[in-house]
């Protein structure tokens, strides 16, 4: 295991010391890399190297978090078998939402899948990371949503696919998922809020960019 991945277990080293950084050395080109990212959902089953998967694990780790607390649990997931018990395990828990009016159509149609057959959410990607944090944790979503975009941001940076997926986190204090996750290292008093999945994709050299045309802007 290299010591990106190991490194959950290692203790928090405080980055107010860390030496300055001379900002004029970087060449950010900030702006391309904010709208290139796009939500990958075809995966060529290519793993991300060990370099590529610890500069987006790095960024995760570097998210600003409330407090400073630096709280999140980062779980890094290669194993086929774990990720296809993930697919096995949700299809058990989405077969059984009641739906009703206000469900999301999206949401509705994947239950209604799971009723028939085992579905993937996770695309064919290989790599999953699991975010977690401690449970009730007051800065919990916010903090860990941090620490998603940064290694959304950082993946784009090495030509990766991600895609955050809603049903780890949405789903994640169902029996059937909550025992896997305690298997492959989440803590007791932990729960994981959110999860992106990963890998090498065919689709990133084509990928085009949103129109802005949400989230509204004031100024006052
Ligand atoms: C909180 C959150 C949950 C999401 N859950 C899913 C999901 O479960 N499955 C999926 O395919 N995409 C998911 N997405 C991706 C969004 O659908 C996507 O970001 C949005 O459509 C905009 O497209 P873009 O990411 O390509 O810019 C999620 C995004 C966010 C921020």
């Amino acid at each position: 295991m290299d010591s990106a991945i190991s490194a959950q277990s290692d203790k928090i080293t405080p980055r107010l010391s860390a030496p300055k950084i001379n900002m004029k050395n970087y060449s950010l080109e900030f702006d391309a890399l904010v709208k290139s990212r796009r939500s990958t959902r075809k995966y060529n089953g290519k793993l991300p190297s060990d370099a590529v998967l610890a500069s987006v694990i790095a960024a995760g780790r570097y998210a600003p978090s409330g407090f400073n607390s630096q709280g999140t649990h980062i779980i890094v997931v290669k194993t086929p078998a774990i990720i296809a018990s993930f697919n096995t395990a949700l299809t058990a828990i989405l077969k059984i939402v009641p739906l009703s009016e206000k469900t999301p159509p999206m949401l509705a149609g994947l239950v209604k899948q799971a009723q028939t057959a085992e579905i993937s959410v996770t695309y064919g990607a290989p790599v999953v990371i699991l975010v977690a944090s401690k449970t009730g944790y007051v800065n919990a979503v916010k903090d860990t949503s941090c620490v998603m975009e940064n290694m959304q941001l950082a993946a784009t940076a090495n030509c990766i696919g991600s895609c955050w997926i809603n049903f780890f986190g949405m789903f994640g204090n169902a029996a059937p998922l909550k025992a896997i996750y305690e298997s492959i290292g989440l803590q007791k008093d932990e729960e994981v809020q959110a999860a992106l999945v990963l890998g090498e994709s065919d689709d990133i050299a084509t990928t085009s960019i949103l129109r802005e045309n949400g989230n509204p802007v004031t100024f006052a």
